[in-house]
C-alpha cells in the first residue's frame, strides 16, 4: 500500500536516502527542513517528480510544523508515515555545554519529534493507521561525547515506547532506529581535516565498518513494510555492534585472543 511519508530534516544525507528509498517503494514523500536552500538542492538531487514535495519547516516551532503539515496533506493526502529524522549535535562535552546549547539540543532532538507527532497523531488515530519512526543514535546508549544530544536521544527512545503503548490500540506503530556513525557530509568534512579519523573510529566497531545513509533508509523501509506489522516500541540498533561491546575490551577482560 502506498503511503504519504513525511521525513523531517529531509535535506540532510540520511533524509535524502530515506526519500529515495520511499520513492522507490512507490510512496509519496514530503520533506521538511528548516534550510530552504538545502531543500532546493535535495529536490534537484532526489528527482522525485510529482511524488516529492519539499516544504521549509522548523521542528522547533509548533506553528511552522502545523502549517507545513496542512500544506503537505493538501498536496498528498493524510500523513501515513512520520519519520522524525531532523537532529544534530551542538556541544561535544559537558564542559562546553552552556544552558543555551543544552536547551537547543533537547528542543531539536527530543521536543521536535514530540511536536511533529502532535501534528499528525489525531489524523492517524482517526484513520486507525499510522507508522512513526524516530531516528535516534547509539549515543542514547553509550557515552561517545555530546551529552545534551545523547540525553535527548535517550529521551526520544523512551518517548517511542510511550507512543507504542498509548497509540497501539489506535492502529499506530512507533519504533526507533539507533544508528552508530553514518558516513554523511559531516563525516566527510571531518575526514577532510583529519584523513585517518574514520579508520580510527571504525576500529571500535565489531564489524569494522560504519553505516551508510542507505542502511538507515533500508531499515526504515522494512519498518513500514507488512513484515514489520508486529514490531512496535522497539529500539533497533544499526551500529555494526558498537553498543553490543568492544572487541578490545572483551579481549582484555577474558585474557584471551579471538
Ligand atoms: N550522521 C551520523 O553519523 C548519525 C549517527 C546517528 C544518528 N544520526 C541521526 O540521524 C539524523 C539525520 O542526521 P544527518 O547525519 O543526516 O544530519 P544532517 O545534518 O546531514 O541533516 C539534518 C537535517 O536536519 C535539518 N534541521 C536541523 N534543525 C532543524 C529544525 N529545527 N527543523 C527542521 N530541520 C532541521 C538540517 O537543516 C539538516 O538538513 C539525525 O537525527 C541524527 O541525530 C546521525
Amino acid at each position: 500500500m502506498s503511503e504519504t511519508v513525511l521525513v523531517t530534516g529531509g535535506a540532510g544525507d540520511i533524509g535524502r536516502a530515506l526519500a529515495r528509498r520511499f520513492l522507490a517503494g512507490g510512496h509519496r514523500v514530503v520533506l521538511f527542513d528548516r534550510d530552504g536552500t538545502a531543500l532546493e538542492g535535495a529536490a534537484r538531487d532526489i528527482v522525485g517528480g510529482d511524488r516529492l514535495v519539499c516544504i521549509t519547516a522548523d521542528v522547533t516551532d509548533s506553528a511552522s510544523i502545523g502549517e507545513a503539515v496542512t500544506r503537505a496533506e493538501a498536496a498528498f493526502g493524510p500523513i501515513g508515515v512520520l519519520v522524525n529524522n531532523a537532529g544534530g549535535v551542538i556541544a561535544p562535552t559537558l564542559a562546553s555545554t552552556d544552558e543555551a546549547a543544552w536547551l537547543a539540543d533537547l528542543d531539536l532532538n527530543l521536543n521536535g519529534a514530540w511536536r511533529c507527532v502532535r501534528a499528525v497523531q489525531d489524523g492517524m488515530m482517526m484513520r486507525r493507521r499510522g507508522i512513526i519512526i524516530n531516528i535516534s543514535s547509539a549515543n542514547a546508549t553509550g557515552i561517545y561525547g555530546y551529552p545534551a544530544y545523547s540525553s535527548a536521544k535517550a529521551g526520544l527512545e523512551h518517548f517511542t515506547r510511550f507512543l507504542a503503548v498509548e497509540l497501539g490500540r489506535h492502529g499506530i506503530r512507533a519504533n526507533a532506529i539507533a544508528p552508530g556513525s553514518v558516513r554523511t557530509q559531516a563525516w566527510n568534512e571531518r575526514v577532510a581535516q583529519d584523513p585517518e579519523i574514520l579508520e580510527r573510529v571504525k576500529r571500535w566497531y565489531p564489524l569494522g565498518e560504519v553505516c551508510e545513509p542507505e542502511d538507515v533508509a533500508g531499515l526504515a523501509a522494512f519498518l513500514v513494510s507488512p513484515d514489520a506489522r508486529m514490531i512496535t516500541g522497539a529500539v533497533i540498533a544499526l551500529d555494526g555492534g558498537l553498543t553490543a561491546g568492544s572487541t578490545t575490551m572483551a579481549r582484555e577482560f577474558c585474557g584471551a585472543e579471538f
